[in-house]
This record gives C-alpha cells, structure tokens and sequence, in this order.
C-alpha cells in the first residue's frame, strides 16, 4: 500500500478509509497510544495499537526514535486534541532503536545539547519546524525574484579576488603544506598552485552579479559563502548562505523599496505557508521568554513582531541622523553602551542598531548614507566627500539583516577609490571594464539567510537554524 504523509491525512476532510503511514515513533504510551511522525507537520499522527492483538516481541520494538510502517482505518478521535487517529491493523518495525542508547528521550533537552547531537535534532518538534520554516523562506526568495523577471545567476565559490577587500577569507590550495614551493624571496610559490594563482573561498558574489546585471539587467545570486571571521557570536557563521540582487538602472531609493518589498513578501509567505509551524515557535518563544526577568523580556510575541513588520514600513534614516540620535540618547549619556557614541565616523556596533530599532524607533530601520571609511571601494560616493550611498537594513533582535549599496558607476571615481584603498586594480581589470563599456547607474545588496530565518523563527542563535553550523573551532559532521 502507498504511504500518505501526515499533513494529507491530517488536513483532509475525510475519514473511515484505509492507509499506510512511516514515519519515527515520538512516545509510545499504555502499550497502546503511538504518537508518530514524519517530518511532513509539526502534528504527530496517534496510532492505536490493539496490544491484545499484536505479538509481544513487535510491542517491545514499538521504542522511541524507532521507524515503522502501520496500515490500518482513519477514524475520527475521541482524544483531545486531534482530528483523527490511525487504529492500526498491521504494524511493521522498519528500524529499531535501542531506548536505552537513543540521546532524545521525550523531555525537553537544552538547545546546546541538541546542537551536540545536530545529526539527531531533526526529529525534535523545534528543528524540524526551523528547518520547514527555513525551506519555505528559500523557495520564498527565489518566487520573489522569478516573479519580477530576475535571472538567478550562479557565481563560482572559488576566487581569486577578495570582493569586500576584508581579507577574512579561507584560503584553497592543492600545495603540499609541508613542503610548498617557494620563490626566491622565500615566500611561498602559488603560481605551482591548482589554479596558477593564490584563491580563497567566495566572501561575497556582488561582483561577478555586477558584471552580469550589465547586460542581464536583474539578477540574484543565493548561494554559500565564507567567512574566516573569528567572531564567535550568535549571528555568525563561517559559512552562510546569502542573497545577492543586483539591478541596472537602480538608484538607493529603488534598492531600499526592492529590499523592503523582497522581505515582506518573503515573511508573508512564511506566515501563510508555515503557520502551525510560526504558531509553535511562538509559544516555545513565550515560554523561554517565561524565563527571563520582567525587563528583559521582549514586548511582542514572534507572531506579532512578524506581523508587524509586514505591516509596516522600514524607517529610512540617515547615518549621520542616526548618530545623533545615538550621541543624545539617556543611554549614552549614563554610558549605558559597550561603545560609547562620541565621534562621527565610528562604525555602529550591534548594541548601537539594536538601540535604534528596538528602542528608539520600535520597527526595521534602513541606514543609508554612511562614513565612506567603514564602507566597502565600490559604494557610490556623494558630493559631500565623506559619505556614501550605502544602506544596511536592520531588524529587531538581529541587528543588521542585509547590507548593500547603490554602486560607484563613474570609472575615474572608482579607481581613485581603489588606490586610496590599496585595491589591486590591475587584477579587477574586469570588474573596472564594466565602468568603461556601457555603464550605467546600479544598485544591490545582500541578505544573510541564516540571519533571515533566525528573525522568522524567532531562534536567538544562528547555529540553531542552519544544518550544520561552521564556526570557528567546530566542524563537526
Ligand atoms: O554586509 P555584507 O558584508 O555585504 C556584502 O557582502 C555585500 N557584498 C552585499 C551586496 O551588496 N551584494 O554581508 C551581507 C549580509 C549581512 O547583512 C548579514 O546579514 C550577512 O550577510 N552576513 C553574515 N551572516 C552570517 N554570518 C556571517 N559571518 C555574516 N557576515 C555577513
Ligand atoms: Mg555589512
């Protein structure tokens, strides 16, 4: 007999017929109650077992974490809580596990725990809801862009250059490291490497999505990139998967409109799509929130803080607007900050954009405009000489969620901007012909997924929402 998923079964109108479910077993109660599962909803299926009718020695096997297979009618329940139940006619074991070794048992385990075991935490209630949730944003992202006739385009995640000019990157070798080769300076020969030349692993696709959004017009990389920043945080990852749009055409107005739009769709299809899922999250959010003292406890649920940042606008302000309001605010003054706001020019810490969003302003805040010092070579520079056309958007309990820019398109502007930052133009000779062959205005930025995803399950750290999580000192599975 054909398997049919839980949610199928769960979400039809129908019962008293026949059908065959898989899936794990979560609890097996009285000899008699199975809650099952199967990935396919955060609702198990309860199975009734006739135990005066089943063998003693397939009852035992009947474990936690155990897979079977049972066939039998969907009734409607008597039970709390649940449409109907399956009352099984034949039961197989596909897969035993030993109750006795089996590290999730049916209580609440701590998260750090969890990501000790992340090849078992699938099948907790939470990461199986994370990872529907964050499924659903990705899918999400790529209906957006597909919608607006963007071409997703796939950048390489080995490169030669360095798009950030921040030097955090991993390096990619076939060289024997005990034994490299060496010029005659003494330094080490990466012309006798793979490729001929020095490469690292991809911190960002921007450029290569520059060059094609030059002819393609609109285009969206999303994909894994890399970073061997050593920032062992909530919010970082050594290795994350980013959004990259990039549009001909597009002033700073349109990419702050085109991110604001592309997160509110997105956020909106989790809501619909997700919604037993977001509405689990909440309450497991509320009841953590349940632990903490009275003033640090956040005053939206997960729900609410989703809605309304669908509902709403992002505030656009600029950095220079921004630091005044940091430099004049009480917790400056009383020195409430790590960093205390002092001088223009200072990059904002996330202790800064948290203030902003969550305490000054109450909702997603777009800073445009920021010192050109702190800011990547290839960002637009205004007339005022100091600042540029930069825009980071940020999100309450996250900080900063995307990162972005209308582009330097002026050849002379961009070179000169590439020397004063010791950008090796002669190897970008690529990126500055785009600036030489029909340029024109431009504009994109980036979103952090994992960043994204942690925001809509209200999850606080980022390890918690990607499979597997690279950080330093830890590579596990
Ligand atoms: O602000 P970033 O560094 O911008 C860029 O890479 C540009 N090239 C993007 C562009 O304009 N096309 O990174 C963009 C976003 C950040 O806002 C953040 O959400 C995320 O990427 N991000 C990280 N997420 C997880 N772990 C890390 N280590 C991250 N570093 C950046
Ligand atoms: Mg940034």
């Amino acid at each position: 007999m054909k398997r049919t998923k839980i949610n199928a079964i769960l979400s039809d109108d129908r019962h008293d017929y026949q059908a065959c479910v898989k899936g794990w077993v979560r609890t097996f109660r009285n000899n008699q109650f199975i809650a099952l599962n199967d990935g396919s909803t955060i609702h198990n299926l309860q199975l009734v077992v006739d135990f005066t009718n089943t063998a003693e020695d397939i009852l035992k096997r009947i474990t936690t974490g155990a897979c079977i297979s049972a066939v039998g009618n969907i009734i409607s329940s008597q039970g709390k809580g649940q449409k109907y139940e399956l009352k099984v006619t034949s039961l197989e074991i596909l897969g035993d596990s030993d109750a006795e070794q089996y590290p999730l048992q049916p209580k609440k385990h701590s998260l750090e725990f969890l990501r000790e075991i992340a090849h078992l935490r699938f099948r907790t209630s939470t990461f199986s809801a994370v990872f529907r949730v964050r499924n659903t944003l990705a899918y999400a992202v790529h209906k957006f862009f597909q919608e607006k006739g963007f071409v997703y385009l796939h950048t390489p995640v080995i490169t030669a250059s360095d798009a950030e000019g921040a030097g955090q990157m991993f390096r990619v070798t076939t060289l024997d490291m005990k034994n490299p080769p060496k010029t005659e300076a003494g330094e080490i020969d990466f012309s006798e490497d793979f490729f001929g030349k020095s490469t690292n692993l991809t911190v960002s696709g921007q450029l290569e999505a520059e060059l094609a959004a030059m002819a393609l017009s609109d285009v969206y990389t999303f994909g894994p990139t890399f970073r061997a920043e050593n920032s062992n945080t909530g919010r970082h990852l050594a290795e994350f998967w980013m959004i990259e749009p990039e549009v001909a055409f597009n002033d700073l107005d349109d990419n702050m409109q085109l991110a604001e739009d592309m997160l509110q769709y997105v956020i909106k299809e989790a809501l619909t799509k997700c919604a037993d899922d977001i509405a689990f999250l909440n309450d497991r959010l509320a009841d953590e929130e349940k632990q903490k003292p009275q003033q640090e406890r956040s005053e939206m649920g997960l729900l609410d803080k989703l809605k309304f940042c669908v509902e709403n606008n992002f505030e656009r302000v600029t950095y220079t607007q921004a630091f005044e309001i940091l430099r004049e605010s009480n917790h400056n003054k009383k020195k409430k900050f790590t960093y205390l706001i002092d001088k223009w020019g200072a990059d904002l810490q996330s202790e800064h954009e948290r203030y902003l969003v969550e305490k000054h302003f109450k909702k997603p805040v777009i800073l445009t405009d920021y010192p050109k010092d702190i800011k990547a070579f290839y960002m637009r520079q205004n007339d005022d000489g100091k600042t540029v056309r930069a825009m980071d958007v940020l999100f309450p309990g996250i900080g900063e969620i995307i990162g972005g820019s209308q582009r330097e398109e002026r050849y002379d502007k961009l070179l000169e901007r590439m020397k004063d930052m010791h950008i090796p133009a002669e190897e970008m000779y690529w990126y500055l012909d785009t600036r030489k062959f029909g340029a024109c205005p431009h504009a994109g930025f980036g979103l952090g997924f994992e960043r994204l995803v942690l925001f809509v399950t209200g999850m606080s750290n980022i390890r918690d929402v990607i499979a597997f999580a690279r950080t330093p000192k830890n590579c596990e599975f």
